[in-house]
């Protein structure tokens, strides 16, 4: 199987620097006219400038591809609209979003301010909602799209001092599970990418020897395959790094059931390492689905 993107237009938001270059350049370099989305600007995002985007824009074409920059932020929805607005004027559609901006404001929660929070769930979350929301009815009247979201370990799993960044990258994995639904019927189809990779925003966290094996590039065939035609799966969520490829999901226990009278708290005490026991864990597709087992049984 090859993976091509001849005649495919992608949008990859943050694609100035780290994971969202190395994204551009593979899809760029399969084929596909890619949307270089960067307003530029420090991790914490603050400040900004052209010439992140005009850089990578610059890189593709030296490859022989095809890239246009864009300058506007995720955070807005006008200026997100205006992302989706460059694709189809310079190339006339948009078959692919890889929302990938990111920024960090990291601080414990007790020391983070609220605009700081704000920010950071704006650009991630709202973000991605923003640049979607504009592709969307162009992707539905074809009947085909791709998208990604990046999510994070740090939301999947938890981060000290992240609760801005945690929540807003499990934000994008809700986002994605009712896409997943409403996408499904017309060829749309939303992953949820959880990478890791050496970038600026992670390298003053990590060692030199860890660094060695995080190139962002070894990243992207995942973002690629979830952005192509053959790939048929929707609505799941994928680590991917140093190599390293794999599913992850959530599952439920079979839990407990007091039948006959209303549950008690102490109900609830006595029961409890079987209603936490994930030993015959189950997973479940819809929230409709899990409802029926809460109320009927799985
Ligand atoms: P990076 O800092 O190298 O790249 C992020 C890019 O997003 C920057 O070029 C920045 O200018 C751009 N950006 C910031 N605000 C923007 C906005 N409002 N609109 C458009 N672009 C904006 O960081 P990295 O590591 O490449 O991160 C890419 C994505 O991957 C982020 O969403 C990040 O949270 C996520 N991620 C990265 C991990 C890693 O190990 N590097 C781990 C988990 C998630």
């Amino acid at each position: 199987m090859t993976i091509r993107f001849d005649n495919r237009v992608a949008i990859v938001t943050g694609a100035g620097n780290g994971l969202g270059r190395a994204h551009a350049l593979l899809l760029a370099s399969c084929g596909a006219k890619v949307v270089v989305n960067d307003p530029g600007g420090a991790v914490d995002g603050k400040g900004g400038g052209h010439a992140a985007a005009d850089k990578v824009v610059a890189e593709i074409k030296a490859a022989g591809g095809e890239a246009v920059p864009n300058y506007d932020s995720v955070a807005d929805p006008a200026s997100a609209a205006n992302i989706v607005k460059t694709a189809v004027d310079s190339f006339g559609t948009v078959d692919i979003v890889v929302n990938n901006a990111g920024v960090l404001r990291d601080k414990t929660f007790h020391n983070m301010t609220v605009e700081d929070f704000d920010f950071v769930v704006k650009v991630h979350f709202l973000g991605t909602a923003y640049v979607t929301h504009a592709a969307w009815p162009i992707m539905r009247a074809k009947a085909y799209g791709r998208v990604v979201v990046t999510s994070s370990n740090s939301g999947i799993y938890g981060n000290f001092g992240q609760a801005n960044y945690a929540g807003a990258k499990l934000a994008v994995v809700g986002f994605m599970n009712a896409l997943r639904l409403e996408g499904q019927k017309y060829n749309i189809f939303v992953n949820a990418l959880a990478p890791v990779a050496g970038t600026r925003m992670t390298e003053s966290l990590m060692t030199a020897e860890m660094l060695a094996k995080l190139d962002p590039a070894f990243v992207s065939p995942m973002v690629a395959w979830l952005c192509s035609e053959q790939c048929q799966r929707t609505g799941e969520i994928w680590s991917a790094g140093a190599g390293y490829f794999a599913r992850i999901e959530y599952r439920e226990a079979p839990g407990v059931r007091i039948t006959g009278r209303s549950p008690t708290p102490e109900d609830v005490a006595d029961n409890i390492e079987k209603i936490a026991d994930l030993s015959t864990s189950k997973v479940y597709r819809t929230s409709t689905e899990e409802v029926a087992a809460v109320v009927v049984g799985p």
